[in-house]
């Protein structure tokens, strides 16, 4: 049996109807730039998120560096951000000439461990980016506690959290809504992936909302007048149309996630060896990832490429040992959680179409190897 990490392709063949006829219909109308389906997309991704307003971008690395910019996490701002994330976590602050001041991670829940962030608070802390890794939130309430208290803006890294909710101020919110700005990607295996490259930035704030629509069109309100000096990071029509598509079984798709999820953690839990991620109980998890922490990592996932499972390794190593970010003056040791959870973490193939045999299969091959 062979088992792709990701494959667009059987939703497509799913679905083709519905798809293929979104993309003609914008072919059609010729569309293209902030289209109907662009407006309507965020209107409906608004409603979902249960957030006021919501803005259409190119990517979620676009997202950051936008929000980024707006809320000031540049010109040497020092701004808090987990060493265990995507690179583009952090690169927005640094490409900015901001400066990352980055926080070792909790290493049951895979988050930016907040104790250590609360002690790394300066009078020059502008901010911070908790970032929403694989299946949940960083705990939003206290983020939310530690931005009221020390004068934080907020920038929240939902790029991987669409679907995932916390408790805050005892409310459930869906995550990228709590904060000033929240971002998502559509990156093609994100929860909601579109067919290329795609991004939403969302707001309560209506100030903050009319500055990043004018930020995405070169800072400009109305044609050929510029207010800022902005960027050029729309959401291609085509892509909305696909998003809205899938935005209809959003709910269904992460329901058939869960399910694969429990199904794993049935069989691998009971494995020796195996540590699988924990939920904190203030957080609704969404399985964008399904991550497993092992020793023998190198080896368990040659093993799985033997057996024609595909598998990834999210992160291999943290940003403060990056070569770029060596001017941030970090060393081997300084964050040693992340630096141990790069060697022991694996991630094994998750999407609604796995079948059930598929995942039976995976976890065959993986008491093989661990007997
Ligand atoms: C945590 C995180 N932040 C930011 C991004 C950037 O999003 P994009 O690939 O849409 O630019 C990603 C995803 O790829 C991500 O996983």
């Amino acid at each position: 049996m062979k088992v792709p990490f990701y494959t667009s392709v059987r939703e497509y063949h799913e679905r083709k109807e519905e798809f293929d006829k979104a993309i003609f219909d914008v072919l059609e109308r010729g569309d293209f730039i902030l289209g109907k389906d662009v407006s309507e997309f965020e209107q409906e991704a608004a409603k979902y998120l249960d957030v006021k307003y919501a803005i259409g971008v190119a990517s979620g690395s676009d997202a950051l560096v936008l929000g980024s910019d707006i809320l000031g996490f540049k010109d040497g701002a020092e701004v808090l951000t987990p060493t265990f994330t995507f690179f583009a976590s952090t690169s927005c602050v640094a490409r900015l000439k901001g400066k990352p001041i980055l926080v070792d991670m909790d290493e049951d829940t895979l988050n930016m461990n907040l104790d250590e962030a609360e002690k790394k608070i300066t009078r020059n802390t502008k901010g911070i980016i908790p970032v929403h890794l694989f299946l949940q939130p960083t705990p939003m309430q206290k983020v939310m506690d530690l931005a009221r208290k020390y004068d934080l803006k907020v920038l929240e890294d939902a790029a991987e959290g669409w679907g995932m909710e916390s408790l805050v101020d005892g409310q459930w919110k869906k995550a990228g809504t709590i904060a000033d700005i929240g971002i998502f990607s559509f990156f093609p295996t994100k929860t909601l992936g579109a067919y290329g490259d795609a991004g939403l930035m969302v707001t309560n704030d209506e100030q903050l909302y009319n500055k990043i629509k004018s930020y995405r069109v070169h800072g400009s309100s109305k044609k050929y007048f510029h207010d800022y000096i902005g960027y050029n990071s729309r959401l291609d029509t085509l892509q909305a149309a696909i998003l809205r598509v899938k935005l209809r079984r959003t709910e269904q798709s992460i329901a058939q996630r869960a399910r694969h999820a429990k199904h794993y953690t049935q069989r691998l839990s009971k494995i020796d060896g195996i540590k699988i991620p924990k939920i904190d109980k203030n957080n609704r998890e969404v399985y964008y990832v399904y991550n497993i922490l092992v020793d023998k990592r190198d080896e368990l996932a040659k093993f799985l490429s033997e057996n024609g499972i595909g598998y990834s390794i999210y992160y291999p190593l943290p940003l403060h040992l990056q070569k770029c970010f060596s001017y941030l003056g970090y060393k081997k040791g300084d964050f040693p959680v992340a630096e141990r959870i790069s060697n022991e973490i694996i991630a094994l193939p998750m999407y609604p179409e796995l079948t059930d045999d598929e995942v039976d299969y995976m976890c065959d091959v993986i008491e093989k190897f661990y007997r």
